[in-house]
């Protein structure tokens, strides 16, 4: 069966979402669901075939969704394609593309928000205070839209993997969060949607940083201080050529709270954000 015999289809509101996964919990079957801000890459579809494995039916939701963008950042230029996102769901194993206007998502009289804390705080939370109370409101009104069983998320926003995780706990949203570890290019690059962003000589500065990020990691796993080994690697990244970075940090993977010995004790995670141009990335790695 070819994709373009059998196009995707398309739900635009809650109303129409709902006819089709209605039909199949009547059924019994179980929904996987995605949720996405499009410009689909191999990573996006990882989580789709992962969704796929661990349920019945798919959803994957495309909604670029203004309350986790800052008014100076990207949200106007973010890269929109969705006949070629529909068309790389459909080929992932996607059952149903939940592509909502942003009328129908947020009505102008909406008030009601979600605060968040924990490991919302700091880094990514203090770069962008916005971001993570749009993503867990936006999240929690996807979940109550679509109703999935579960959910697929990419470790590549590690600390996002962790707000939602605490959300569906905190509120007991009836969800099953799975966390998938993060899909790189032959040099280690995480896959972004921004990295379209870059330029040549760009891109091949932002191919060092996850190949610092993993040195820092051993050394901070072999006990040298946290302190340390996060200034020696933010010089790394400097060198390298990123222009600006806004945090570099070893963390517990869990609440992302610093450890308190200055050492690394138990899981943790180094964390990174960095800038090349107009290009903000960020990545991630277990330690
Ligand atoms: P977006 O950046 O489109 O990412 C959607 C999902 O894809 C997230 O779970 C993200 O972690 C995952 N992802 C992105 N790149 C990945 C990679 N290289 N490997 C594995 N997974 C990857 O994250 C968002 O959208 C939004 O904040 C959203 C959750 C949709 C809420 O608006």
């Amino acid at each position: 069966m070819s994709d373009s015999v059998h196009p995707l289809p398309v739900a635009r509101d809650v109303e129409a979402l709902r006819v089709t996964v209605a039909g199949w919990r009547r059924s019994g079957l179980r929904v996987g669901f995605v949720p996405t801000m499009g410009a689909l890459h191999d990573g996006h579809l990882a989580l789709v075939a992962e969704a796929r494995r661990q349920a019945d039916r798919v959803v994957a939701s495309v909604f670029v969704n203004p309350t986790q963008f800052a008014p100076h950042e990207d949200l106007g230029r973010y890269p929109r394609q969705e006949a070629q996102d529909a068309q790389l769901l459909a080929g992932a194993g996607c059952d149903l593309l939940y592509a909502p206007t942003v009328e129908a998502m947020y009505r102008p009289d909406a008030t009601t928000t979600i605060a968040t804390g924990g490991p919302a705080n700091g880094l990514e939370g203090e770069f962008r205070p916005q971001m993570f109370g749009g993503v867990a409101l936006v999240v929690c009104k996807l979940f109550n839209q679509v109703q999935p069983d579960l959910a697929v998320f990419g470790e590549k926003d590690w600390q996002q993997l962790m707000v939602v995780r605490r959300m569906v706990r905190d509120l007991d949203l009836p969800v099953r969060i799975v966390g998938l570890p993060t899909i790189r290019d032959g040099h280690g690059l995480a896959l972004s949607s921004r990295n379209a962003y870059l330029s040549e000589a760009e891109l091949a500065v932002a191919r060092s940083l996850n190949g610092v990020l993993a040195e820092a990691g051993n050394r901070a796993a072999g006990g040298r201080p946290v302190a340390v080994v996060e200034k020696d690697a933010y010089g790394a990244l400097l060198k390298a050529g990123f222009e600006r970075i806004d945090y570099l940090a070893i963390r517990r993977a869990d609440d992302l709270a610093p450890f308190p010995n200055g050492i690394v004790e138990g899981p943790g995670r180094i964390l990174a954000a960095a800038w090349l141009g107009r290009t903000r990335l960020i990545d991630n790695m277990a330690i």
